[in-house]
């Protein structure tokens, strides 16, 4: 006899998680992986990992304290507190104090938390990256989505933001800014940094700057807006992307002094979820934000690769006729394809999800519909992450190109062949 009630066993779904998918990169990603083992040659632009391997002296410095197993303070091992503090300061030319940073396991959830501590609705540009909508959606905030433009490189204009600030003007809100942009590569400058910070601060805005692509402005030229609304800015960075980390899980925060409340009760609620970040990990850290000689070296050679790389693929685009602004920073583009709407509908294509999985299905080439952040369905645009290249011999092999030559077509056939030929089919394809 079943031992189990089954009214016990009802589905008794929090209604904020009902309709909730997995991620979408992690989807895509999982049905990449199902194609590639039935045999299909396939081509993973999907997923937003960075190609590249951790640098060996970070992962020296795991290795040396494999050993580390105490629980440790739940805002972050002090001597990495006081390392990002330092990078910070070194970095941005700001005042940054060790009790400002808060460290977690990845920033995606320092920023679940904060949108769960912080009590206001959520602000964030469509595009923007595919998490922040449905952390508030899980914690039952509501979002309000602002418009950007190819016009604009996607990002916020001033007068967007006025406009937003007038919107049930007083109520408490949080901004979230990601620049260079998942999903386009696109940055801000300077001015129009300047010109946002003077807004958001008059306005009292909380802003959170999620910067973690700065370290990856192809030029080494990141800007923060920390400087410019620094007592109303929290900035959000990791070692997911510039270090090559992203499954180590290690995302920091650090917070201007007004706001210390939000950091302590962040803190607050990390004791009762998380308690604290891997030990080891923190350690190894340590390493990666004191930066150095060696590490300065990877990552110029990382910013040489990922440049060329995604200057050559935008230009392929361009020719084909895709529309595209070209990447300041990251791995990745976001073409807008609507040069081919009406030859799309032919083939009974009408949505950017619909577009995705067709071309995954006839070439291979997997990469993520603008829906999956946030732009309208029917809008034909879609976010490529060129990184389905071997970082490693990349990296080995910049090493002996000097650094006044580009590099070419030659070089990026040899190390980054997949990334190519997975344009070209996607180029091929929509002319077909
Ligand atoms: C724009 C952006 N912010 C935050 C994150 C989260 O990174 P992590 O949790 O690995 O620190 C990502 C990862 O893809 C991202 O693209």
């Amino acid at each position: 006899m079943n031992k189990h009630k089954g009214h016990l066993l009802d589905v008794h779904l929090n209604p904020n998680i009902s309709g909730l998918k997995p991620s979408a990169t992690v989807a895509i990603n999982d049905l990449s992986n199902e194609l590639r083992q039935k045999g299909k040659e396939v081509y993973k632009l999907g997923l937003g990992q960075s190609p590249f391997p951790v640098p060996e002296q970070v992962v020296e410095a795991l290795q040396k304290n494999a050993f580390q197993k105490d629980y440790l303070p739940v805002k972050g091992l002090r001597e990495l507190q006081e390392a990002v503090a330092e990078h910070h300061c070194r970095t941005f030319g700001i005042e940054a104090n060790p009790d400002d940073v808060l460290i977690g396991p990845g920033s995606k959830e320092l920023m679940f938390l904060l949108q769960l501590t912080y009590f206001g609705n959520l602000v964030i540009p469509s595009p923007s990256w595919v998490s922040y909508a449905p952390q508030a959606k899980i914690i039952g905030r509501d979002i309000l989505f602002f418009p950007t433009s190819f016009e604009n490189d996607w990002h916020l204009t001033p007068e967007e933001l006025e406009k937003l600030c007038h919107i049930k003007k007083g109520e408490p809100r949080l901004l979230i800014l990601n620049y260079p942009l998942n999903p386009s590569g696109t940055t801000m400058d300077r001015d129009r940094l300047k010109d946002l910070a003077e807004i958001a601060d008059r306005n009292h805005v909380v802003l959170l700057s999620d910067e973690i692509y700065g370290k990856i402005h192809h030029d080494g030229q990141h800007e923060s807006i920390v400087n410019f609304y620094p007592e109303g800015t929290i900035f959000s960075g990791g070692l997911s992307k510039w270090c090559g980390a992203g499954g180590w899980r290690l995302g920091v925060f650090v917070f201007p002094r007004p706001l210390r409340w939000l950091l302590d009760a962040m803190a607050a609620v990390g004791t009762e979820t998380f308690t604290s970040t891997s030990a080891p990990i923190q350690y190894a850290a340590i390493r990666a934000f004191q930066e150095g000689p060696e590490i300065n070296d990877y990552l110029k050679r990382s910013r040489r690769i990922i440049k060329a790389l995604g200057n050559h693929i935008s230009k392929k685009l361009e020719e084909a006729g895709v529309r595209i602004r070209y990447p300041h920073g990251g791995f990745y583009i976001f073409p807008d394809f609507s040069p081919f709407k009406e030859k799309l509908k032919a083939k009974k294509i009408n949505t950017s999800e619909k577009f995705c999985r067709r071309l995954l299905e006839d070439t291979g080439v997997a990469m993520l519909p603008g829906s999956n952040f946030g732009r309208h369905p029917e809008e034909m645009t879609a976010r490529i992450a060129y990184v389905d290249f071997d970082g490693k011999s990349a990296l080995e092999a910049v090493r002996s190109i000097s650094t006044d030559q580009p590099l070419g077509e030659h070089f990026l056939k040899t190390y980054c062949g997949n990334v190519l030929k997975a344009i070209n089919r996607l180029s091929e394809w929509i002319h077909d």
